[in-house]
């Protein structure tokens, strides 16, 4: 028995969306945390192979007693298909790089809930599957804004506004990112306690920032409803630049934005928590290749290309 999830990208509106503004995230397909169950004679153990560890859970561990973001997984995902624990060992591996913006964590939480609830026969939906995972990023994240466990947990393309119904996005056109990993880990809860310091200290300029982000995915929706590609480049070129204003980028994501641009890119950004993770370069099918190329000679230390399509 398999469970999994995908990784994910944020095209516009990080950050912003903290303050209520929308942004907009795609699921990555092609990475993935997953999930192998086999049944077991001596209790409940899940196998954290990347990092090789080993998370146990007791049944009826008080609350206050779950450290970790996976035994709280564990305990609201029984509590909501209302089963013991299963007496199973759960095998979870993940191509998903850890702290680069890609959603690692949500992913992991996403696999871990539904091999849970598979093992017990149960199917999650995916509004109470999104609610657990959203409790699980608050230990990653602090305050996070749920775009993250949302776009991951019903995989498709979102137009997400904190507190509000996902709204669906329809790609008119196909378009092709070229992610590519500065090799930096990115420490999103400290980035966005920053952010935070900064729209609190001059709410005037700030609060404008955060608000013309929000502009621009409102327009970036608008663009990927009719396929305009081009203006969906200079929309991501403008939120990067808002992005650098709000000290969320680093030397090498600007690097790496200024590369796939000579390259031929339509239009680059950093893509999620920033100072360090991911960009990500907006392209055709046919220049895909020569850009992740260019990337990978620019320093780049992963370089992953995926097609956004409906
Ligand atoms: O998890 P990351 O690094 O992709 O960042 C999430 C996006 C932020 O807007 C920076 C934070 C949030 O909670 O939405």
């Amino acid at each position: 028995m398999i469970a999994s999830a995908p990784a994910k990208i944020i095209l516009t509106g990080e950050h912003a969306v903290v303050y209520g503004q929308p942004a907009i995230a795609l699921p990555v397909s092609s990475l993935r945390a997953r999930v192998e169950i086999e049944p077991s004679k001596d209790g409940f153990r899940l196998l954290v192979h990347d990092l090789r560890q080993t998370v146990h859970y007791v049944q009826h561990t008080t609350k206050d007693a779950l450290v970790s973001p996976l035994q709280r997984v564990i305990s609201l995902t029984l509590d909501a298909v209302n089963r013991p624990l299963p007496e199973v060992t759960m095998h979870l591996r993940s191509d998903i790089p850890i702290a680069s913006g890609l959603g690692s964590g949500a992913a992991i939480a996403t696999a871990v809930s539904r091999g849970i609830a598979a093992a017990v026969g149960v199917t999650l939906d995916s509004d109470s599957l999104n609610q657990i995972v959203f409790e699980a990023e608050k230990f990653h994240h602090g305050t996070p804004s749920g775009v993250d466990n949302t776009v991951i947990v019903y995989e498709r393309p979102v137009y997400f506004i904190r507190g509000k119904p996902i709204e669906n996005i329809k790609i008119a056109v196909p378009f092709y990112l070229v992610i590519a990993d500065t090799g930096q880990p990115s420490p999103t809860r400290l980035s966005v306690a920053d952010v935070r310091e900064l729209v609190n200290n001059e709410p005037d300029h700030y609060g404008t920032v955060v608000e013309r982000i929000g502009s621009i995915t409102v327009a970036a929706r608008a663009l990927i409803e009719r396929g305009d590609l081009i203006g969906l480049g200079k929309a991501l070129n403008q939120n990067h630049i808002y992005l650098r204003d709000l000290t969320v980028s680093s030397e090498e994501l600007d690097y790496l934005v200024e590369a796939a641009l000579e390259a031929g890119a339509l239009g680059a950004k950093l893509s999620g928590g920033g100072r360090g993770g991911n960009m990500i370069a907006l392209t055709t099918h046919e220049h895909a290749v020569e850009i992740a190329e260019k990337l990978q000679t620019a320093g780049a230390t992963r370089v992953i290309i995926t097609e956004i399509s409906q």
